[in-house]
């Protein structure tokens, strides 16, 4: 089964094709990054903007580069929601398009189910039930997943935690800026962090209670910014190196001690890391570490699929079209779809035989 993916939910206009869900023949990211940097973040009438000038060579590109036209595809699958209403709607309405005019059935996917699908490619024996989290500018969520059919065609969810303030990519990005750094600051953090020490600046625990699954960084950032008021050698380097690198091992504790009491309690096989987050060299191979020390097998995407794509759609979506879970041409995009226990879309006519 081929199936063209096309993803428009916050800055990057993507289209990919995938084969079975499994073997990516063509993945195109436009990135609207520097649109975006001298605003120090996304601003969404921009963002919808420029995905309506983008969206049509994305999607010939996708095809070209995988070798074929519209009407070798099986199916389309388009991001529906969570995102920004604007951007969600110029990919969802193309792919609307593209359906209606080529008879091709859809799939709307819900963008973080997408993340949780970027690790099925390289890693499609995840052991089941698993816990799934999903790191990114917007999200910061730790779902159970539990599998019908004992691999990635048919996926139930179980939102277990999530951040109670910001997401952690987003703490990331305004802790960037906070030292002088531009957007979007993750990977910029990184990167300073493997020069600095990370031992340098101890951060307070937040405080969240014993039997609570979620995650909070806002501490962590308001303590930042006091440090860099009283400190304003902090925003230059070096003193800023062993700032990344302390803020980064504060992130990466918060993420990893939720997971592996979520681990306790749920007893799950397995541990997939996902969204752009996941990206992060410090937050690997902490994971990486910790998890073979607690006996628990860890998966995560390569970089290209961590952050947002059109493949991890286009996968997610042909284990929705498999199962029938077609949308209509009146489907609608929804800024804060939720991902829950059956996030299944009744089968529609249109597609019944
Ligand atoms: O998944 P994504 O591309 O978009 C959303 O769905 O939000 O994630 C973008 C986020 C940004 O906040 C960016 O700073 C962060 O992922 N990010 C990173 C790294 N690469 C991207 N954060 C930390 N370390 C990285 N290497
Ligand atoms: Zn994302």
């Amino acid at each position: 089964m081929l199936v063209l993916g096309i993803e428009t939910s916050c800055d990057e206009t993507a289209a990919a094709v995938v084969r079975d869900g499994r073997e990516i023949l063509s993945n195109v990211i436009y990135s609207q990054v520097k649109t975006h940097t001298p605003y120090g973040g996304v601003v969404p009438e921009l963002a919808s903007r420029e995905h309506l000038v983008k969206i049509r060579g994305i999607v010939d590109k996708a095809l070209a580069d995988a070798g074929m036209g519209l009407d070798d595809v099986d199916g389309i699958a388009a991001t529906a929601g969570p995102g920004l209403i604007g951007s969600l709607l110029v990919g969802l309405t193309y792919a609307k398009a593209l359906s209606l005019s080529k008879h091709k059935p859809l799939a709307a996917v819900n963008h973080i189910e997408g993340h949780i699908y970027s690790v099925s490619f390289e890693h499609p024996d995840v052991e089941f039930p698993g816990l799934a989290l999903v790191v990114s500018g917007g999200h910061t969520n730790l779902f159970l997943v539990e599998s019908e059919s004992g691999d990635f065609r048919h996926l139930k969810y179980k939102l277990v935690g999530k951040t109670r303030d910001d997401a952690a990519g987003e703490a990331y990005d305004k802790v960037a800026k906070l030292i002088g750094l531009s957007y979007p600051g993750g990977p910029i953090i990184d990167a300073l962090a493997k020069k600095g020490n990370r031992d340098a600046y101890q951060f307070a625990i937040p405080k969240i209670s014993d039997r609570s699954l979620d995650f909070s960084f806002s501490g962590i950032k308001t303590a930042v910014l006091r440090m860099v008021k009283e400190n304003e050698n902090l925003k230059e380097d070096p003193l800023r190196l062993d700032l990344c690198a302390s803020f980064q091992e504060a992130v990466v504790n918060m993420l990893w001690s939720t997971t592996v009491k979520a681990a306790e309690s749920l007893q799950p096989r397995s541990i997939m890391l996902s969204g752009g987050v996941a990206a992060n060299s410090r937050l690997r191979e902490g994971f990486t570490e910790r998890s073979a020390e607690a006996g628990l097998k860890f998966y995560y995407p390569k970089p290209i699929l961590t952050t947002d794509n059109a493949a991890m759609i286009a996968a997610a979506g042909t284990a929705k079209l498999l199962r029938g879970e077609t949308a209509d041409l009146d489907v609608n995009a929804d800024p804060n779809m939720r991902l829950v226990a059956s996030d299944r879309h009744v089968a529609s006519k249109r597609w019944r035989t």
